[in-house]
């Protein structure tokens, strides 16, 4: 397994997400998009979280929910505990509690708007934590977990995901005539700092957690679900924006290519997208 570079990090905190390129309301969308495309996926993770669990857990902490994929997953498989959701973004919590309100879940779920680079938030001690791709984003992260380690119970579970490829969705042979566009773009992407993190493990060590597993998780969904074009299109469309001074014209013209949605040719309507992707969590527990 390959773990990214961290010299980044800063940079990826910036850019990860697009917070200053497309605003929020466009990453919640993507969020969302990315939970009903890769949600078996996310069974997959939760399933091997409860593996690791060793009592139900009463309380459990989304560190840097977002739109609260991992809330919402999170209390669908341990239906007796309470969900505290932390996040800095208003909009992500507003979107979130509307999705737990939806689900008839709002005695369980609550959300707390804090900013992780300050501290954790006094929310109470804690069973389970889960940080998926928010660990990268923070400014400090060794403080957080120590802070993670303090709010966890003994005995309590830290899970930590991250994405360790981000999404592909188009055929190698695709770029209209300069095969491997896919392969270029995630090249300039990961040189722009997105994404990146280092292996968690030894940060999880030194802030006093026992690493019990580390696992990857690879995921391909073919035939993709009718949103993988939709989450395809945002997702290119980023890349296309983000990378428009960099990518040769030809690249260019291929992403406008299938960015185009009224083209059959264009993400939107191709019906043979195959959607792959990988993670890698760590499980911690305190002792
Ligand atoms: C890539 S999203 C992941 C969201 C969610 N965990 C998921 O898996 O879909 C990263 C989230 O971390 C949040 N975040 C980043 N930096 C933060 C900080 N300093 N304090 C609180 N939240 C932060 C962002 O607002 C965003 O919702």
């Amino acid at each position: 397994m390959t773990h990214h570079a961290h010299q980044h990090e800063h940079h990826a905190h910036r850019h990860d997400g697009g917070h200053t390129h497309r605003g929020e309301a466009g990453l919640a969308d993507l969020l969302d998009l990315d939970a009903e495309v890769f949600a078996p996926h996310l069974d997959d993770l939760i399933t091997w979280v409860d593996e690791h669990t060793t009592a139900t857990p009463g309380t459990i902490a989304d560190v840097g929910s977002g739109t609260g994929t991992g809330t919402l997953a999170l209390a669908r498989r341990f239906e007796a505990a309470r969900i505290v959701a932390v996040d800095q973004s208003p909009a992500m919590l507003d979107r979130l509690r509307d999705a737990a309100r939806a689900r008839g879940l709002t005695d369980r779920v609550r959300t707390v708007e804090a900013d992780l680079d300050d501290a954790w938030p006094p929310i109470g001690s804690v069973d389970l934590a889960w940080a998926a791709a928010s660990l990268h984003h923070v400014e400090d992260p060794d403080r957080l977990l120590r802070d993670l380690h303090g709010a966890l119970a003994p005995g309590g579970l830290l899970v930590v995901v991250e994405m360790d490829t981000l999404p592909r969705f188009l055929p190698h042979d695709i770029g209209f005539g300069r095969p491997g566009l896919e392969e270029r773009y995630h090249e300039e992407v990961a040189r722009d700092g997105w994404n990146a993190y280092p292996n968690w493990g030894s940060h999880l060590e030194r802030a006093g957690f026992e690493v019990v597993q580390e696992r990857d998780f690879a995921f391909e969904a073919h035939p993709a679900p009718p949103s993988a074009n939709r989450y395809a299109r945002d997702y290119l469309g980023r890349v296309r924006s983000a990378l428009a001074d960099r990518l040769g014209a030809d690249d260019l013209a291929a992403l406008d290519r299938l960015l185009r949605d009224e083209a059959p040719e264009s993400v939107l309507n191709r019906a043979e997208l195959t959607v792959r992707r990988a993670r890698t969590a760590w499980a911690a527990r305190r002792p």
